[in-house]
C-alpha cells in the first residue's frame, strides 16, 4: 500500500478518512485501474461507492477516452437497452432516428453502470455477452458490433440473495464480480465520522457566510456511538440541517438526539444492518436481508390491518339502518355521484346488534373530516417526500417503504420536481 498516492487520491477527490478499510478500498481500486479487470463495488447506501469508479478510469490507459456513470435503478425498463445499446431508426414507436447507445460512445472508455442489481434479466443477457465477447446488437438490428468498454459496476444489494431469487443471472455477477472492492459503512469508521463532520461543517459555513458548527465531547461521543444507517450521506445531510435550522453553533448531544441521533438508535428495534464486508465473505451472514424482510413483514401486516378494517367498514355500513345526515354521504345509484363520506372514530366500533338496510349504501369515500382532500397525485408526492426524509434521501429504502420499484420511485421523484 502506498500511502503517498492514496493520500493524493484522497485530496483529488475530496475522500475524507484514515480508516484502513477505506485506504485499502483506494489501494486495491488504483491497483486495479490500469487492468482491464471487470470490478464491483460493494457497500450500503450513502457509503462513497460513487468515486471508485472515477478513480478507476481516471488511472487507467483509458484516461482520455470518455466515461460514463449510467444508474441502472433509474433506466426506464422501457428504454433501457436502447440507451445503453443504441437502436434502429422504427424499431420502436417514438425511435425517429438511429441511436448511438453507451457501448458505442464510450468506446475505449469506461462505463460505470450503478446500481447494477437493478439490470432487468433480459438487458443481463445482453451484457454478459458484450463482457464476454466485445459484441452487442443495437436494438431493433441483426448486425453484430464491436465495442472496447471497461465495465465498473456498484451495488448495495446483495447480489447473492438476487442470485438465489433468480432475479440477476449468476454468470453475469461472476463476470462482473472479477476484482470486488467493499467500502466500509460509516459506524466503523471511528474518528472518521468526526473529520467528516468537520468537513461538512466547513463547507456548508463557506457556502452560506455562516459560523461553522463544532460538537462538544459528549456529542462527539454520541456521533462515534450512532449506527449510520444511511451512512456518509445522511451525515452530511444531518450537518447541513444541523448548520442551517439550529441557533446554537456549538453542538450537544441533545441538539444531536432532536435531529435523531441516538446512541442505541438501531439496537433496540432490533433491526440489524447491512455489511458490506461480511456479505463478501460470508453471504449467509448478510444481515441486510433480515432488514427488509422485517419491512415487508411490518409491510404486510398493516396491508392486512387495512383490509380488515375496509371489512369492518363496509360490513357496517351494510348494517346501517339510519345514518346522521351531517356525518355521511351516500352513494345514489341513480344519481352515479359519490359524496364525501365522514366517519368519526367512534362510529368504526362494530355494532353487530344493529341492523341497517344496504339498499342505499353502494360504496363510500372516506375522508378526514375538515381536510381537502388530496389528489391521489398529490398524496403520492406527499408520501414521497416525508418518506425520503424519513429515510435520509435513500431511494431503495424510499421505495421499500412505499412498496413501489425502485425505478418508478426515480420516475415519480423526476416527474414531481423533487430530484434537486
Ligand atoms: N469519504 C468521503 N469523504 C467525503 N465525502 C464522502 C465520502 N464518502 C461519501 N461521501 C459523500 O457522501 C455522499 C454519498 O456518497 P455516494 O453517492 O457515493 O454513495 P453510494 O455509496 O453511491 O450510495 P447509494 O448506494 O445510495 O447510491 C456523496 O455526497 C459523497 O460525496
Ligand atoms: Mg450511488
Amino acid at each position: 500500500m502506498d500511502e503517498k498516492v492514496i493520500q493524493q487520491i484522497k485530496q483529488r477527490y475530496g475522500i475524507v478518512g484514515n480508516y484502513e478499510g477505506l485506504n485499502r478500498s483506494i489501494d486495491i481500486a488504483i491497483q486495479v485501474a490500469p487492468t482491464e479487470l471487470s470490478v464491483l463495488i460493494y457497500g450500503e447506501s450513502g457509503v462513497g461507492k460513487e468515486v471508485l469508479p472515477r478513480v478507476i478510469h481516471d488511472n487507467s490507459t483509458r484516461k482520455h477516452n470518455k466515461y460514463f456513470a449510467i444508474n441502472c435503478g433509474s433506466l426506464p425498463e422501457g428504454t433501457i437497452d436502447s440507451e445503453l445499446f443504441g437502436h434502429k431508426k422504427g424499431s420502436f414507436t417514438g425511435a425517429l432516428d438511429d441511436r448511438e447507445g453507451y457501448f458505442s460512445v464510450a468506446n475505449n472508455g469506461t462505463l460505470f453502470l450503478d446500481e447494477v442489481g437493478e439490470l432487468p434479466l433480459a438487458t443481463q443477457a445482453r451484457l454478459l455477452r458484450v463482457l464476454e465477447t466485445g459484441e452487442y446488437i443495437r436494438v431493433g438490428e441483426s448486425e453484430v458490433r464491436k465495442t472496447n468498454v471497461r465495465i465498473v459496476a456498484a451495488t448495495n444489494v446483495n447480489m447473492q440473495k438476487a442470485i438465489r431469487e433468480g432475479k440477476f443471472r449468476e454468470d453475469l455477477y461472476y463476470r462482473l464480480n472479477t476484482i470486488p472492492i467493499s467500502m466500509p459503512p460509516l459506524r466503523e469508521r471511528g474518528r472518521d465520522i468526526e473529520l467528516l463532520f468537520r468537513k461538512f461543517a466547513y463547507d456548508i459555513s463557506e457556502k452560506y457566510h455562516i459560523e461553522p458548527v463544532r460538537l462538544t465531547e459528549e456529542a462527539r461521543m454520541l456521533l462515534l456511538s450512532y449506527k449510520w444507517p444511511g451512512n456518509i450521506r445522511q451525515l452530511r445531510n444531518l450537518v447541513e440541517q444541523i448548520s442551517i435550522i439550529s441557533q446554537e453553533r456549538e453542538i450537544t448531544p441533545e441538539i444531536l438526539r432532536s435531529y435523531g441521533v441516538t446512541d442505541d438508535s438501531l439496537g433496540e428495534t432490533g433491526l440489524v444492518l447491512h455489511n458490506a464486508n461480511r456479505e463478501m465473505h460470508a453471504p449467509e451472514m448478510h444481515s441486510y436481508e433480515k432488514e427488509r424482510d422485517m419491512l415487508f413483514q411490518l409491510l404486510s401486516s398493516i396491508g392486512k390491518e387495512v383490509k380488515d378494517l375496509k371489512e369492518l367498514v363496509h360490513s357496517n355500513i351494510d348494517n346501517m339502518q339510519s345514518v346522521p345526515q351531517n356525518h355521511y354521504g351516500i352513494y345514489h345509484e341513480e344519481e352515479k355521484e359519490v359524496q364525501p363520506y365522514i366517519v368519526n372514530k367512534q362510529q368504526y366500533q362494530p355494532q353487530g346488534s344493529m341492523s341497517y338496510p344496504s339498499h342505499s349504501i353502494q360504496e363510500v369515500d372516506i375522508e378526514p373530516i375538515e381536510e381537502a382532500p388530496l389528489s391521489n397525485k398529490e398524496l403520492m408526492k406527499k408520501n414521497i417526500i416525508e418518506s425520503l426524509k424519513r429515510n435520509n434521501g435513500n431511494r431503495k429504502k424510499t421505495a421499500m417503504e412505499l412498496d413501489i420499484s425502485e425505478r418508478t420511485l426515480y420516475r415519480k421523484i423526476r416527474d414531481y420536481g423533487l430530484d434537486i
